[in-house]
């Protein structure tokens, strides 16, 4: 049951941090578990600090307390009050320990927070998840990252419910109990927050794996999950082992315990969670197997594994003061999820998939009424700062840093960050400091990107003086107000550059005033904006040259340059840094639209389909990058360059874009590379299979916008044969997509083939939410009358509800609203089942803003209604307020 009692909006703000006035050194936690109550029973050695003096205070929510003792003798009524989720005791000192047992009803706990049930009461396992608040829903603790205390956990359960009883830690011990109960015990030895906690209890069957780290440390790893998947968790076991070998590789940080538990769970929020020694994953992120999981899929689970493995030390072992440096763990680590990522796979596709990321879900969020700094100043409910800002700006604001001192300094760096605050919870400051003063740098400049919202817009201008050979490249920047900042101040902006002449050469580099140049200049450098306008001056340039700039997207900004359509031709072929390749074909797409909406010239859409239609035929060019090229800004990136936006629009648009690529490159030429890719269809993982499917996909994309027919014909016989869900889903794609007489037959199939897994079916209700605008609503409407739906299951509410209305903008944005009624009214029910989920949701509505008058004003009153309901949670409660102030 959700409080409903807690929905004022009291804001948490940065600036009011003051140190724990109780710390708590030791815990030992017993837990009697049930499925519908579970008693726990916690004993606090506290620690008191001696300038402060208050009260000892915890917090504690939804807890019903049984009974309390201070130093061993049960206290009186009037020595404890427990209101508004606190509970105040009187006369503890320093070193007093406090016992108090409560109890918690797990089968009741829809919201996914705290201890809960998996699955079927019958058959399904207990587990918590506690960042960033869910402990306080477990026992009564100062439940805050910046109090570290050592954990020893006892579990006791019926052994044949409960077979398997995990903790974090080192096991410690296990036996039999009376009456078929058994127990089991685990000490962590390495002091940490109380987010930190996890267990699981159930019938769960395991796959092992040893592993010895480079010093020598023998560690079992042990990959848990239910019957059913416990199959498919072999490629997991395969990423954490790489992921493993690869930290101690690149930044020699061993694991720190005797056993790495990894347990997968159909009933997850988020997508994975890094509790110490015992990682809890959503089954999204760790099963895999190719007849149910994409290629995309199969790297998500190796990105997701490493990015909760790393975590063990950028979060654990140096954790966060307050909640408030969130990134100071997230940013860090989805910044090493993504070298890892990108040492594994390919370096420039890794980084045109991050960059593509950023621009579909963070810009936005940047742009609109939710933007929030990396390191934002103040919060309602923490859970709402989960946020493409803080993981993936995050991210670009530690690889900037990273970029600014070099492979070796900023490894140097991480070196003392790690010695420096090992054991303790730092700040967004220590980050900064440690790596600047392992580098005698001052890093302190870059502080302002943490605390600043919004996306800085950079202008450039080339100016070039042929009687002079100079070529001066002014930079400037310009970051417009956000909801909550209308001053902007300007930032270091590291930017990578090169120059190319007319002939797809890059010219070596003279610039103005740097002692480093010399003869044989490089040909790429990086030059820092750090003031509103700044002009680099080259020399020794024998022709108006074409600058390649921000190379490898080396800041996250929003580049304007008025580059002429061929100038992106040019480096669209000849660029050598494949990100800025792929970038130089977006940014012509983006103008090839302009075209295409303001029908005056095709200038740019001449440049794109030509230079793209000449790529096609070039044999030597990876077939995954060939894919990523012919595909344009999606519809949400477009649509971010619009004044004022009508989707159904933006989406016709960027269709009838591609269809002119389409025939540029033509409908025989893309029959026959389509042929001649499905020859080597196979289910293999090796980059080139993966690849070819990817490309495979994009020319039958492409196809079905010439010749819908023939493509759904051998899409039809694609999905039939497919070897590997990748296929599969690809052709049911084009089959759902573009209503096809067959798509019927096919999802029929589909949804018996794999009535028993979760994860397929959740592909089967997202691909049907992809239908052109106006019926893809009375098809939602079936898919949540269909048995297989449920609002109880995140993965489920979000292949259905998070796909419709974030992935088909055009179906989602109805002009008489009736899409923003139905997402309304669904948000409101499922707000009471699950908060987290819920709140996530709602921010689909992000953007209403700007939307053409007609939507604009039915988007408002469906937001309006919502706010309106009464007893809505404090996390829905924030996004719908920030939403229409
Ligand atoms: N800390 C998790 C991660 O990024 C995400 C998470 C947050 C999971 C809150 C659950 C709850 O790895
Ligand atoms: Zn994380």
């Amino acid at each position: 049951m959700i409080m409903r009692s807690d929905a004022s909006p009291t804001l948490i703000r940065l600036n009011d941090y003051r140190a724990p006035a109780w710390r708590v050194a030791q815990v030992e936690l017993a837990f009697d578990l049930g499925i519908d109550t579970t008693e726990v029973t916690s004993r606090l050695r506290l620690l008191r600090d001696p300038d402060q003096h208050e009260p000892l205070r915890l917090d504690g929510e939804g807890l019903e307390l049984l009974s309390i003792t201070l130093d061993g003798e049960a206290l009186p009524e009037s020595a404890w009050r427990y209101a508004d989720h606190v509970l105040e005791v009187d006369g503890a000192n320093d070193g007093s320990v406090l016992e108090t047992r409560v109890r918690v009803q797990p089968a009741a706990n829809t919201a996914l927070e705290g201890l809960y049930l998996s699955g079927k009461r019958e058959s399904g396992f207990l587990l918590t998840q506690c960042e960033a608040q869910g402990f306080r829903h477990i026992t009564f603790f100062p439940d805050r990252p910046d109090v570290l205390a050592s954990y020893t956990v006892t579990l006791r359960a019926d052994r044949d419910r409960f077979p398997v009883l995990l903790a974090g830690g080192n096991p410690d011990g296990h036996g039999d109990l009376e009456n078929g109960r058994h127990w089991a015990r685990f000490v962590d030895p390495h002091p940490r927050p109380s987010y930190l906690f996890a267990l699981v209890a159930g019938r769960l069957q395991k796959i092992e794996q040893d592993y010895v780290t480079s010093s020598g440390r023998a560690v079992k790893l042990v990959i848990w999950a239910e019957p059913d998947a416990i199959g498919h968790c072999h490629y997991a076991m395969d990423a954490l082992e790489r992921s493993m070998r690869w930290d101690e590789q690149a930044y020699g940080r061993e694991y720190d315990l005797d056993v790495f538990h990894v347990v997968a769970t159909h009933d997850f929020n988020m997508g994975a969670m890094e509790n110490k020694g015992l990682n809890i994953f959503n089954a999204k992120y760790l099963l895999a197997d190719p007849d149910s999981s994409t290629d995309d899929e199969y790297r998500a689970v190796e990105a997701v594994v490493a990015h909760e493995y790393f975590h063990n030390w950028s979060g654990n072992r140096v954790t966060c003061r307050d909640w408030f440096q969130l990134s100071l763990k997230e940013g860090l680590t989805v910044f090493r999820e993504q070298q890892f990522s990108a040492d594994m796979n390919s370096p420039s596709l890794k980084r045109i998939e991050d960059v593509a990321l950023l621009r579909r879900a963070q810009f936005p969020e940047d742009a609109g009424p939710l933007a929030h700094p990396v390191r934002p100043a103040q919060y309602s409910e923490i859970n709402n700062f989960y946020t493409a800002t803080v993981y993936e700006k995050g991210s670009e604001l530690v690889r900037m840093v990273a970029g600014h001192l070099g492979r070796a300094g900023f490894r140097r760096g991480m070196d003392l960050y790690f010695s420096r605050h090992d054991g303790h919870a730092a700040t967004l400051e220590d980050f900064l400091r440690a790596l600047g003063d392992a580098n005698a740098i001052d890093l302190m400049p870059y502080l302002a990107w943490y605390s600043q919202s919004g996306t800085p817009r950079l202008t450039a201008r080339g100016h070039y003086d042929a009687a002079q050979r100079t070529y001066t490249l002014t930079l400037s920047q310009h970051t417009p107000p956000t909801a909550a900042q209308p001053q902007k101040q300007p930032l270091p902006i590291p930017v990578k550059l090169a120059l190319f002449d007319r002939a797809g050469r890059m010219l070596p580099l003279h610039l103005a005033g740097d002692a480093t140049s010399t003869p044989a200049a490089t040909t790429e450098r990086v030059v820092v904006l750090d003031r509103a306008e700044q002009a680099f001056v080259f020399h020794q340039v024998d022709a108006a040259p074409v600058p390649s700039l921000l190379r490898g997207f080396s800041a996250p900004v929003i580049l304007e340059c008025d580059y002429a359509p061929g100038e992106l031709a040019l480096l669209l072929r000849h660029d050598v840094d494949g990100f800025n390749r792929w970038e130089a074909g977006q940014q012509l797409a983006a103008r090839a639209f302009d075209n295409l909406r303001d029908g005056a010239g095709t200038s740019a859409l001449d440049a794109w389909c030509d230079a793209l239609a000449a790529l096609f035929g070039e044999t030597t060019l990876d077939p995954a990058l060939l894919a990523d090229l012919l595909t344009p800004p999606g519809e949400i990136e477009l649509s971010e360059r619009e004044r004022l936006v009508d989707p159904s629009r933006v989406h016709a648009l960027r269709l009838q874009l591609q269809e002119r690529l389409a025939r540029r490159i033509g409908g025989d030429t893309l029959l026959q590379r389509y042929e001649a890719l499905a020859s080597h269809t196979n289910r293999d993982l090796d980059a080139l299979s993966q690849a070819r499917r990817r490309l495979k996909r994009r020319v039958l994309d492409l196809l079905a916008l010439v010749d819908a027919d023939r493509a759904q014909k051998l899409a039809t016989l694609q999905y039939d044969n497919a070897p590997s869900m990748t296929d599969r889903l690809a052709a049911l794609a084009v089959l759902a997509r573009g209503n096809a007489p067959q798509a019927g037959a096919a999802l029929v199939h589909f949804r018996q083939r794999y009535a028993d897994s979760p994860l397929a079916m959740d592909k089967w209700f997202s691909v049907q939410t992809q239908l052109p605008g106006d019926i893809v609503l009375a098809r939602v409407r079936e898919l949540e009358a269909d048995s297989a739906f449920t609002l109880k299951n995140p993965n489920r509410v979000n292949a259905l509800f998070g796909a419709w209305a974030r992935n088909n903008p055009d179906g989602f944005h109805r002009p008489d609203g009736s899409g923003y009624r139905l997402l309304a009214e669904r948000l409101a029910e499922l707000d009471a089942l699950n908060p987290q989920v819920a709140a996530r949701l709602a921010t689909a509505f992000n953007g209403w803003q700007r939307l053409e008058p007609t939507r604009h004003a039915v988007a408002r009153a469906a937001i309006d209604a919502l706010a309106g309901r009464p007893g809505l949670s404090r996390n829905l409660t924030e996004i719908v307020q920030s939403m229409l102030h």
